[in-house]
């Protein structure tokens, strides 16, 4: 497995590829890697032969008072982890390789980042399009896969891939899940001991209202109280939103007549770590 921190070196690797004849997929990653970017990683090499990660931790879409600092970085360990798993080269390039002096031009996509998490972190989704777009520029994938946990991450990078005419498919992987229904994240490293406890609560709120909508009901209200009351039976997870959206505009759904994403962010009581998750109703991201 290569490991290249070059842009120029990347952009030749896939050249390279391309010329014969392979198709790249690009899977984008801040690294302190789980089984869930291994599932990015199996999603991807069923659509290409080339199968590239990018670990970077990339400091455009972190607020002043959040987390890039104390980010858990562990490249040697992450190369390893994803060699064994079929990965031909990793693209760990450094902050001044992404954004070098002078660096001025940022990707602002208008209407669906001043909401859900883009409400309580402002510029985030200003990073991420700027980054991914970047990312797409240098490794010139033909396809792209994404977490379906980040659901609006996903659906702002599909409307830049629409709105730029980009020619990257974008693929949404499933959430993959601990054994007690917590989604895998690499910021469940920070929870304390009695927050990992109880953080299952929300993945069971959440099918607890998929439960309900399987069952006919359609009024986002009635869905997002039974998130918000499950919830309310944790004392260390305390809801940020809880959100019933259709899956294009993120507009709020009060009749699900369409696809919608039930959407949920909390933050932990003790150390402050922000959990996020959702699930969509009668589609798919
Ligand atoms: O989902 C992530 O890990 C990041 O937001 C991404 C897509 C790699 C961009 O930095």
């Amino acid at each position: 497995m290569k490991i290249i921190t070059k842009c120029s070196e990347m952009a030749d690797y896939s050249l390279d590829a391309r010329a014969r004849g392979g198709a790249v997929g690009l899977v984008p990653t801040m690294g302190a890697l789980h089984d869930g970017h291994l599932s990015l990683l199996k999603t991807a090499s069923r659509h290409c032969d080339n199968v590239v990660m990018s670990v970077f931790v990339n400091p455009a879409q972190f607020g002043p008072a959040e987390d890039f600092e104390r980010y858990p970085r562990q490249l040697e360990r992450d190369c390893e982890f994803v060699e064994a798993a079929g990965c031909d080269a990793v693209f760990a390039p450094s902050p001044q390789e992404i954004y070098p002096d002078n660096y001025s031009t940022y990707v602002n996509v208008e209407n669906i980042t001043g909401v859900l998490c883009g409400a309580s972190r402002p510029g985030h989704f200003r990073g991420v399009a700027t980054v991914v777009l970047k990312l797409f520029n240098i490794v010139m994938p033909q396809i792209a896969v994404f977490g379906a946990k980040d659901a609006q991450q996903v659906i702002v990078i599909k409307r830049v891939v629409e709105d730029l005419n980009l020619s990257v498919k974008i693929i949404a992987a499933p959430t993959v899940r601990e054994p007690d229904g917590l989604a895998m994240s690499s910021r469940n490293a920070y929870l304390s001991a009695n927050e990992r406890a109880e953080a299952p609560l929300i993945h069971r709120a959440l099918m607890s209202a998929k439960g309900l909508y399987d069952g006919g009901e359609r009024g986002g209200r009635s869905i997002m109280d039974c998130v918000r009351s499950i919830l309310n039976e944790g004392r260390l997870i305390n809801p940020e939103y809880v959100e019933v959206v259709d899956t294009t505009l993120l507009k709020p759904l009060d009749s699900i007549v369409r696809p919608a994403l039930l959407a949920v962010a909390c933050r932990t009581a003790e150390t402050g770590t922000r959990l996020i998750d959702n699930v969509v109703l009668g589609g798919d991201l």
